[in-house]
């Protein structure tokens, strides 16, 4: 949600700066602004759009010097337009900000500025950082910013940059900032992913800290009192990891990496025995958990709905699961003896960490299962595991969802293992070999063939249902988002038996409807709701096991997928539904890695 990127050292900043905004555009992507600094000026390039659309009106020559600040925008306050792009400025034009977060007491801060007679040339909450800032300036920018961000409520990611001072100053509250710390350079970036083609040496911002960078030395300040130590972390990822490598786009690189980010979220954590580390969370404490509770948003609180079904199966611990955004605002009942799972990608999601906190102030344990290294909630949890997944670009959620899911099984034959009850080794066996599954499944031409069949059959249809039972059930709303998000169709996920309840009356020859129908579970009720389907004239497209011959009576059109164990099929289910919802948004086309009003990472509530 809005990309900030800055640079200080000794190389000419823009393009560094442009490159850093492209690898950040999936936080928001409707417009881009860029401020440098050079011979005491501020150049300042805005404009609504795209980067690769507008790149090429951010001539190098207009923008020299090798400090500046870039912004890529998803729009809070204010219309995507190029007077709302960031920077802003301060009356006197020496002052550029860029912002990642919402100000909340803007209006009442604007009307006090405009009041002292500041001039505001936007309809951002944004620019009255700057001009806060502009009324503080004594000649010290680092105490002016902090001055300033004392009066402000609300979340910020900043960057700020002064005519008169070769030094770029950051600070954070409740929007992720990271420092790149290079050799006699030094970058800032919303996420790490857009640094570490520069250098891999990083160290977080934590809430309530400003960094101060020049060309040749960093420090980090605490907004209240003085200078802090921070520990420099080295990142994992590899530049490789945040390219497309030949295809068409990153959603379409990260479904076909599913093989290899399972691997990795699997590796050295299950042989016979499951081997979890939770530092921060004793053996002890989940051995007597009393209730878990899941929170999570969006495709993390799919795999959540999945997580309840096996913790609940294998580790008979009652499990509940909720949208983050509605537990931290419901005073949710917990106790010292509940253990709270959150479930992040990004580990920067605003509700979910706010979530955290708030389990937290209850007194339960939390526990974090995370994809990115280092993010606000993996800092924020009692103990956790890192799915491993590797950098997530694509807006639309695919590895980390799987990995989300093989970390919830982990966790759940863990916590049976603690609690001595029976850990089913065939299911382990088969987890284990679930890349490898997927891998046959991913280079079988004719599995993809048959998608991209029903792709090009369907992709105009306007609404589409999807069905599934038990633990397919998360799985089927998962594929209606998937679909929703990239290609704007409309579609439903519902339990297959609550059809009759309602959404049935929709059924005729313009309702496709996706079954979830391996073979176990409640197969046969399934086959019931299909022939409801039929007989309203609902084209039926069914995911079935493989070598299922009635479902291929049933149904007008059948994805095959492998034969596993039954609670392990949303592993296998959801890769034909994240190829469908893509060849759909390819066959209308969507802009399948920035959808239109979706950013990946949603740092405002
Ligand atoms: C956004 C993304 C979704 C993601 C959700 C939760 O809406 O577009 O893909 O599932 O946030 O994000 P998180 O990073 O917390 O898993």
């Amino acid at each position: 949600m809005c990309g900030i990127f800055g640079y200080c050292g000794r190389r000419v900043a823009q393009p560094i700066l442009m490159e850093g905004i492209r690898r950040l555009e999936y936080r928001g992507y409707d417009s881009v602004g860029i401020a440098t600094l050079s011979g005491g000026r501020v150049f300042v390039a805005k404009k609504k759009g795209k980067v690769s659309e507008i790149a090429h009106q951010f001539a190098p020559a207009a923008l020299p010097g090798t400090l500046g600040i870039a912004h890529t925008r998803w729009s809070t306050h204010g219309i995507p337009s190029d007077r709302n792009a960031h920077p802003h400025l301060s009356c006197d034009g020496k002052i550029a900000v860029v912002h990642n977060g919402i100000i909340e007491n803007f209006s009442g801060l604007r009307e006090l500025l405009e009041e002292k007679g500041h001039r505001f040339s936007s309809d951002t909450d944004t620019e009255v950082i700057a001009h806060l800032i502009e009324s503080f300036y004594q000649g010290n920018i680092l105490d002016a910013v902090r001055k300033a961000l004392k009066g402000v409520e609300g979340t910020y990611g900043i960057a700020v940059l002064h005519a008169h001072h070769e030094e770029l100053i950051a600070a954070r509250n409740g929007s992720p900032l990271v420092l790149g710390i290079g050799t006699e350079e030094f970058f800032v970036s919303s996420d790490a992913s857009a640094v570490v083609e520069h250098t891999k040496k990083v160290v977080y911002l934590d809430d309530g800290e400003l960094a101060q960078i020049t060309p040749r030395s960093y420090h980090v300040f605490d907004l209240k009192k003085g200078v802090k130590e921070k520990e420099v972390s080295t990142l994992a990822w590899d530049v490789q990891e945040i390219e497309k490598k030949g295809y068409k786009h990153f959603m379409m690189k990260e479904i076909m990496e599913q093989p290899e980010s399972l691997q990795n979220t699997l590796r050295g954590r299950l042989d016979k025995d499951v081997r979890l580390s939770l530092s921060g969370i004793p053996r002890e404490f989940l051995a007597r958990v009393q209730r878990i509770m899941i929170t999570a948003c969006g495709t993390s609180w799919h795999a959540g709905l999945v997580g309840k079904h096996i913790i609940e199966k294998y580790a008979g611990i009652v499990t509940e699961v909720d949208y983050a955004s509605e537990f931290r605002y419901r005073d949710p009942l917990l106790t010292a003896r509940d253990l709270v799972v959150v479930i992040s990608q990004s580990g920067e999601t605003a509700d979910t960490l706010a979530a955290v906190k708030e389990a937290k102030r209850k007194g339960a344990t939390v526990l974090g299962i995370v994809n990115v290294v280092g993010s606000s909630i993996a800092r924020d949890v009692h103990g956790g595991i890192y799915i491993h997944a590797g950098p997530e670009i694509g807006v639309a959620s695919t590895k980390a969802f799987t990995g989300q899911l093989a970390a919830l099984f982990l966790l759940a034959f863990y916590l049976a293992q603690l609690r001595s009850k029976p850990v089913p080794r065939p299911g382990m066996r088969q987890l284990q070999n679930i890349p490898e599954v997927i891998r046959k499944m991913l280079a079988d031409t004719a599995f993809i063939s048959a998608i991209q069949k029903i792709a090009e059959k369907f992709h105009a249809y306007p609404n589409y249902y999807y069905l599934g039972r038990g633990v397919n059930f998360p799985v089927a709303l998962e594929g209606a988002l998937k679909l929703k998000e990239i290609s704007y169709i409309h579609a439903e996920g519902y339990p297959a038996a609550e059809m009759k309840h309602g959404p049935i009356a929709l059924i005729d020859e313009n309702m496709p409807v996706i079954f979830i129908a391996n073979r176990g579970g409640a197969y046969e009720k399934i086959i019931s709701n299909i022939e409801e389907v039929r007989s309203r004239k609902g084209k039926v497209i069914a995911i079935a096991t493989a070598g299922d011959k009635l479902m291929s009576q049933k149904a007008d059109f059948v994805i095959h997928v492998p034969d596993v164990e039954y609670e392990l099929t949303p592993l296998v289910n959801v890769i034909p539904l994240q190829l469908l919802a893509y060849y759909i948004a390819d066959l209308r086309g969507c802009a399948i890695d920035q959808p239109r009003n979706l950013a990946k990472s949603v740092t405002v509530e």
